[in-house]
């Protein structure tokens, strides 16, 4: 098994469906099942009525893009959505009806009990059972590397209260937002206004504090699903959590400026050792990580600026920098189904 040139003969291949094939996410996985040699046998590819029908070469193979509004699901056996909250809450349930395990990357799911919300670094062992609704919901982009970091850190030292700040790309707002980006980059250069159609602001030469839509207490739902997926995941309800979420004009890969009182001291050599001993995270020490930087290794969690506050022993500070579309969505995605079916429940 070393290539999907539909030669080879796979043992255990799963028949594989991805709603959302034409997105930034879906292109994401497409290309991480290839690098990743995930065991497909048949792979169906689905989007909106305005990419119906279109042909997508990947995999060795060349498949025309279904609409997801008319696609029968039977017979298969994951199907990954990437295609908005509200798409999967209409489609995924008939989906998994129809048997696949879905994994959802959308916010449809992630706080629904009958659907684990997975990081399988952090509670893959969630993944030993199929989820009552067939359905594992994937954390948001900005979630997903923070609690790798976070779940040590309450083992070795105990969360008090976790105080982010995020730097988030353009690709976190899909092949449109990439696309704002390059455009609004171009008008200013030339002297003309960048539009703001997929951001509230002109994210080119600016920066964003608003991330999803705004709620009653003044915070945002990117700023809500932290705190509330984090609690989740790292089975703490009643972890303190705030988040400040922010769009900046980099094209792909979300940092985050991290403050977390402990309940004990913390030291930097520590706290660096203990980053360093978990799987696909870097430590950066004598350089700092930044978008453009980790770009060689986009399957790592990359951190950097480990240090303590100076005046308080109890509180670690930190930057870290992870690929959104990958890490934050498809490669996560990727892996909980890779679990999936080393456990068997797929
Ligand atoms: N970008 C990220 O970093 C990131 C991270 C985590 C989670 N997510 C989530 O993943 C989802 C997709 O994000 P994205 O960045 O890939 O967005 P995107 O680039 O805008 O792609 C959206 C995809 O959904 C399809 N789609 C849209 N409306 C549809 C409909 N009514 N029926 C069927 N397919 C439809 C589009 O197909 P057409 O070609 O036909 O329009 C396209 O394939 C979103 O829910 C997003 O919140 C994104």
């Amino acid at each position: 098994m070393s290539s999907h040139d539909g030669k080879d003969l796979y043992v255990n291949a799963r028949r594989i469906a991805i709603a959302g094939c034409t997105g930034a996410v879906g292109r994401s996985l497409l290309q991480l099942i290839e690098e990743r040699v995930f065991p497909t046998s048949e792979l169906r590819l689905m989007a909106s009525a305005r990419s119906a029908g279109t042909a997508v070469t990947a995999l060795g193979r060349t498949t025309v893009v279904e609409d997801l509004a008319t696609a029968d699901f039977t017979g298969t056996d994951i199907a990954f959505f990437s295609a908005g909250t509200a798409v999967s809450a209409q489609w995924a349930a008939k989906a998994a009806a129809a048997g696949a395990l879905v994994v959802d990357n959308t916010n449809a799911f992630r706080m629904d009990l009958d659907s684990p919300l997975v990081v399988p670094q952090v509670n893959g062992a969630l993944l030993a059972e199929r989820p009552v609704s067939g359905i594992v919901a994937n954390p948001n982009c900005s979630t997903i590397p923070l609690v790798r970091l976070l779940q040590p850190m309450h083992e070795a030292y105990g969360l008090r209260r976790v105080t982010a700040a995020t730097y988030q790309a353009a690709s976190g707002g899909g092949q449109s937002g990439i696309e704002e980006l390059r455009a609004g980059s171009r008008n200013v250069l030339e002297g003309w206004p960048a539009a703001a159609e997929r951001f509230p602001e002109p994210l080119a030469f600016n920066v964003v504090p608003a991330i999803d839509r705004f709620q009653d207490d003044g915070s945002t739902l990117e700023e809500r699903k932290m705190r509330q997926e984090s609690r989740r995941i790292l089975e703490l309800p009643s972890l303190d959590l705030t988040a400040t979420c922010v769009r900046v004009p980099v094209e792909n890969g979300h940092s985050e400026a991290v403050v977390v009182d402990c309940e004990h001291p913390v030291t930097a050599a520590g706290l660096t050792e203990l980053f360093a001993a978990q799987p696909e995270v870097e430590v950066w020490t004598d350089r700092v990580p930044t978008p453009r930087t980790v770009t060689a290794r986009p399957d790592h969690v990359h951190v950097g600026r480990v240090r303590v506050d100076p005046e308080q022993p109890t509180r670690a500070l930190f930057w870290l920098v992870a690929d959104n579309l990958r890490i934050g969505a498809a490669l996560n995605a990727l892996q909980i189904a890779e679990r999936a079916v080393e456990e068997g429940i797929v």
